[in-house]
């Protein structure tokens, strides 16, 4: 795929009537109904729902983790059967190989799929730079802050160099500045290598400032609500008036949760 292209008309992500049903001791419960989605080439979706929707659920399905009850998912026309490297996934809780350095970290996934050492130190390098973490090659997680380790998540997913990158609540666990920071630079990473993006959020600051297009979810079971395409010039402005009309009007179109 080129680099820094602009969003694509081709769909590469597709996912046709999705519906889960967990099995649990009190019987069958129903997380998700019936979702049809759609996302271009070098889009950035951002997926926004009460908690405890169904937002990871649907995530895990797409990304292949999970398998649906029935519908399907199809990543570059290929039906999603399990996970893969076209599919890189950055968690809020990210397990970084503690053992491991922030080049370790980041170059596991080449390595483990035989790419050989010189092109992986270099790719490395190259979404180390890009993460604004040069100088911390050599770190070990546990020396990092957690907006740092949030940043070798990133990496990391980025040097599979995947189709798609999707990303649940990654900021989710970090204090109110660095998110804004983080927020900002992911943008910024973003706009420097187009990569189709499905971020999950509960954050409605967020997904606006991060958004192409806003796909609402209904409350448990969920299924799609809305969809609100954002089209702002970026890097956006928390306090512009239309950045609050959106963030006001999508709030009060979310289901309430008690
Ligand atoms: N393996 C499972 N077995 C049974 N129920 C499950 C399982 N995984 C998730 N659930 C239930 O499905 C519902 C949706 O969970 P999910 O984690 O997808 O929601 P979420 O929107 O990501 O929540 P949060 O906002 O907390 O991140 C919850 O009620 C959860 O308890
Ligand atoms: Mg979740």
């Amino acid at each position: 795929m080129e680099r820094g292209r602009s969003i694509g008309t081709s769909t590469i992500i597709h996912c046709d009537g999705i519906s889960k049903i967990f099995k649990t001791p009190e019987g069958e419960k129903r997380v998700i109904d019936n979702i049809d989605l759609k996302v271009r080439e070098n889009e950035f979706v951002v997926v926004f729902g009460p908690g405890q929707c169904g937002k990871t659920t649907l995530l895990n399905i797409m990304s292949g983790l999970e398998p649906a009850t029935s519908g399907t998912v199809h990543v570059d026309g290929k039906l999603v059967t399990g996970p893969g490297p076209d599919r890189g996934v950055v968690y809020q809780n990210l397990a970084l190989f503690p053992w491991l350095t922030t080049r370790g970290n980041v170059e596991y996934g080449p390595k483990v799929r035989g790419i050989d050492k010189t092109e992986r130190r270099r790719r490395a390098q190259y979404y180390i730079d890009l993460v604004g973490l040069q100088g911390f090659e050599n770190a070990f997680p546990v020396k990092l802050s957690g907006g740092m380790k949030q940043r070798v998540g990133i990496a990391r997913a980025y040097c599979n160099e995947p189709l798609v990158l999707f990303m649940d609540e990654p900021f989710g666990s970090l204090d109110a500045q660095t998110r804004y920071l983080m927020q900002e630079e992911l943008e910024k990473i973003w706009e420097k290598e187009r990569r189709t993006i499905v971020f999950i959020t509960n954050n409605i600051e967020e997904a606006v400032y991060l958004a192409d297009r806003i796909v609402l979810l209904h409350n448990c079971p969920t299924s799609v609500k809305a969809e609100y395409t954002i089209d702002l010039p970026r890097p956006r402005d928390y306090l512009d008036p239309e950045f609050l009309r959106l963030r006001k009007l999508i709030t009060a179109s979310m289901d309430m949760t008690l």
